[in-house]
C-alpha cells in the first residue's frame, strides 16, 4: 500500500478487504471539527448525518468526553461482571434519573440493547403475566429498524435484511406502523410487549399520526402488555426533547438507548427499565464482556451532562423547526414532503424524481455529507451543536440543489 493514502486508495482498499455490506458515498472521513469533516485531500464537508445520531456533539469526540474517557482509561481496565467498577454505579444512577426510570442494563450496541429488551419482555410474560412457556409474542411494526442480529432481523419487514438468514426467530407479529386498530387486533393473551420506534429513523423518518404513541401505550396498559420504545436513534435530544416519546407523554416500560449515549466516542447502549421491568432478569441470565467498560461509561456520563447543561434538546427543537420551515419553503413539485422532529429531518421526493441518491451525490459536491434512506428520502441529522448560521450555510446549498432537480 502507498505510504500516504488518498481517498481513492482508501476506497479501493476498503472495497478489496472489507466485506461490502454498505454502499457509502465516496467521502473518506479523515479529520473533523464540530460540524465539519475533511477528507485526506483537505476537501471540507458539513456533517449532516452524525453517524445516524451518534455524533450529536460533533467531531471529533467532544473534548470533555475525551478527557473523561482518557482519564478513566489510564486508571484501570475492564472489571467484567465478576467484579464491580467505580463508573457503573454513578452511570446507572445518572442515566436512570435522567430517564425517570428505575434500573439500567448496560450494553454496547443498539441491537444488543434491543435483544435485552426482548429477553426482559419474554421473561416478564412467563414469570409475571403467566404466558405459557415459549408462547410469548412481541408485536412490532412494518418498516421498522432495530438492528442486524438474527433475532432482530426476524421481525424486520424488509426482505433484503433477512432473506438468506433463516431459520429466523419466531414469536414476533408485524403490524402496520401508526395503526391503532391493528395493534388492538394483534394483542392476545400471549402478547408480552409492543416494540416501537417513536419515529422510524431508518424507515425514512416516518412520524406517526398524532396521538398514536399515547394511545398505543394506553392499549398496552389496558391489556397488560409492555410498551417498549426504541429510542436508539431518536433519543437523547435528537428530536428536540430528551426523548421522542415525550411529544405524547408515552413513557415506556423499557426504553432502549444507544448511539449518542457513548458521547460520539464509546460504544454504550442500554435497556432502561421501569419499576415493572427492573428486576426481571437475574444472574446468570445475561451479560456481556464489554458492557460496563469504565472509560465508556465515563464518556457516557459526560455526554449526558453536556446534553443537559448545554440545553441541546431545546436547541435541536429550535434550529430543527427553523431548518424544516426553510426546507418546506423550497418550491419544487418533485418534493413530496418535508417532515421530522428536532434535528431528525427528511425530505421525501416523488417517484418521478428518480430516487434520492442523485441529490445526495450533488449535495456531496456542494460540501454536504448526507445520505439517502430508502429510495426516495434524504435524511438530515446534523450534530445537535449546529448553529443557525451553519444551518443557513447548508440551506443555501440544499436550496440550490433541490430547487433545480
Ligand atoms: C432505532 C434503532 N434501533 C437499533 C439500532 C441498531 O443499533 P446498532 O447499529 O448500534 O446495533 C438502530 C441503528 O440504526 C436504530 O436506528
Amino acid at each position: 500500500m502507498p505510504k500516504k493514502m488518498g481517498s481513492k486508495e482508501h476506497i479501493e482498499a476498503i472495497k478489496k478487504y472489507v466485506v461490502q455490506t454498505y454502499e457509502p458515498l465516496p467521502i473518506v472521513y479523515s479529520r473533523g471539527e464540530g460540524v465539519w469533516i475533511w477528507d485526506p485531500e483537505g476537501k471540507r464537508y458539513m456533517e449532516m448525518l452524525s453517524c445516524y445520531s451518534t455524533m450529536g456533539l460533533g467531531h471529533p469526540a467532544h473534548p470533555e468526553v475525551l478527557r473523561a474517557f482518557v482519564r478513566q482509561a489510564k486508571k484501570v481496565g475492564i472489571s467484567s461482571g465478576a467484579f464491580y467498577n467505580e463508573q457503573l454505579g454513578p452511570f446507572a444512577k445518572e442515566l436512570a434519573e435522567f430517564c425517570g426510570m428505575k434500573k439500567v442494563l448496560p450494553m454496547n450496541t443498539g441491537a444488543e440493547a434491543v435483544e435485552r429488551a426482548i429477553k426482559i419482555a419474554r421473561k416478564w410474560a412467563y414469570t409475571v403475566k403467566g404466558v405459557p412457556k415459549d408462547k410469548a409474542e412481541i408485536i412490532t411494526c412494518e418498516n421498522n429498524f432495530h438492528g442486524r442480529t438474527v433475532t432482530v432481523i426476524s421481525f424486520s419487514s424488509s426482505p433484503k435484511y433477512k432473506e438468506y438468514f433463516g431459520p429466523l426467530t419466531p414469536g414476533f407479529v408485524i403490524i402496520p406502523f401508526g395503526d391503532l386498530a391493528a395493534l388492538e387486533k394483534a394483542i392476545n393473551k400471549n402478547t408480552a410487549a409492543f416494540l416501537v420506534e417513536p419515529i422510524q429513523g431508518e424507515g425514512g423518518v416516518v412520524v406517526p399520526p398524532e396521538g398514536y404513541l399515547r394511545k398505543a401505550k394506553e392499549l398496552c396498559q389496558k391489556h397488560n402488555v409492555l410498551f417498549i420504545a426504541d429510542e436508539v436513534q431518536t433519543g437523547l435530544g435528537r428530536c428536540g426533547k430528551r426523548f421522542a416519546y415525550e411529544y405524547e407523554d408515552a413513557k415506556p416500560d423499557i426504553l432502549i438507548l444507544g448511539k449518542f449515549l457513548g458521547g460520539g466516542l464509546a460504544k454504550v447502549s442500554a435497556a432502561v427499565c421501569s419499576e415493572k421491568t427492573a428486576d426481571v432478569l437475574k444472574y446468570p441470565e445475561d451479560g456481556s464482556t464489554f458492557s460496563a467498560q469504565p472509560e465508556s461509561l465515563a464518556a457516557a456520563r459526560v455526554a449526558l451532562k453536556i446534553l443537559v447543561r448545554d440545553k441541546l434538546a431545546e436547541h435541536a427543537f429550535e434550529v430543527g423547526n427553523y431548518f424544516m420551515k426553510r426546507l418546506r419553503d423550497i418550491k419544487n413539485p418533485l418534493i413530496k414532503e418535508v417532515r421530522g422532529r428536532g434535528l431528525l429531518v427528511a425530505v421525501e421526493f416523488r417517484p418521478e424524481a428518480g430516487g434520492a441518491r442523485q441529490f445526495t451525490e450533488r449535495l456531496m459536491e456542494e460540501g454536504i455529507a448526507c445520505k439517502e434512506t430508502h429510495q426516495h428520502v434524504i435524511r438530515f441529522a446534523p450534530p445537535l451543536i449546529i448553529t443557525k448560521e451553519e444551518i443557513d450555510w447548508a440551506l443555501e446549498r440544499i436550496e440550490r440543489v433541490l430547487a433545480k432537480c
